[in-house]
């Protein structure tokens, strides 16, 4: 499909929000922050069709070449107790749009992350934005792969993209459209027992299930116990101390591993 992007496509599905495309950034959650400071509106959007210095978890890069992916970012203005639950209302945004798509085998993956048959299809950057003690806002960065081609890359086998799934051309615009709709309803939800229940019930698999949590140099193996409504994973680890974490790679080990 041609490039689907243009300034005024994008202005039209998306009125009346206030909006900024800027075809090739660094990235979209720099550029969203410095808009948010500058005095964005609640619910601004910056939205990308390329980005050289996309930005993930844990100081991962994200690769956004052009044409290939909705990489946007969400300027917000929460309060302290609603920030928290940014990155609940992003995957939850995200699955759902993604399930009106008929995507097989589709999971919420605690923290941050959606997959496809088990490979990663998209994936939220939260960032709080606070001078000394006062909360400045929130920027909610939001990639999904829409037709990226993983093959022979580091992310063959880990990675996939809706148009490889579902082996039909999507219209990126249409889609970022009816994915801010959903990101509205649930942040409409912030801070409310709705959102962390909807969060908790999507990762209802992981309950019981034996994980191998990887956060920086420290590895932690143990039962899942809980995912509470700050968005907590609770385990309880392998010497029996009780952990409540906010981030990290998690890994289901299969049964008997
Ligand atoms: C992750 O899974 O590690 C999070 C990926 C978040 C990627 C998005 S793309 C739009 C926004 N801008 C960035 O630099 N990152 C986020």
């Amino acid at each position: 499909m041609q490039n689907e992007y243009t300034e005024e496509r994008l202005s039209l599905a998306l009125a009346p929000r206030t909006m900024r495309y800027i075809p090739s950034v660094g990235s979209t959650n720099d550029i969203a922050v410095k808009w948010l400071r500058e005095g964005a509106p609640d619910g601004a959007v910056v939205i990308a069709d390329e980005q050289t210095a996309g930005r993930g978890r844990l100081g991962r890069t994200w690769h956004t070449p052009p044409g290939m992916a909705l990489a946007l970012s969400v300027v917000l203005r929460p309060s302290p107790a609603q920030v928290g639950g940014l990155t609940m209302a992003g995957v939850l945004a995200i699955e759902q749009v993604l399930t009106t798509l008929n995507l097989p085998n589709l999971r919420v993956k605690w923290a941050n992350d959606v997959l496809c048959d088990g490979l990663k299809i998209s994936g939220v950057l939260p960032e709080a934005i606070w001078d000394g003690d006062t909360l400045v806002g929130g920027v909610l960065g939001m990639g999904v792969n829409i037709r990226n081609d993983f093959a022979g890359t580091v992310l063959d086998g880990l990675a996939t993209s809706v148009e490889a799934q579902i082996k039909r051309p999507v219209d990126r615009v249409s889609l970022l459209a009816v994915l801010l709709f959903h990101l509205d309803s649930w942040l409409g939800r912030l801070g409310t027992e709705m959102l962390a229940v909807a969060y908790k019930q999507k990762l209802a698999y992981m309950i019981g299930q034996p994980i191998m949590l990887t956060a920086g140099q420290d590895d932690v193996s143990g039962i899942v116990l809980d995912v509470e409504a700050d968005g907590a994973l609770v385990l309880q680890t392998d010497d029996s101390t009780l952990r409540r974490v906010y981030a990290g790679d998690v890994t289901v080990k299969k049964s008997g591993a």
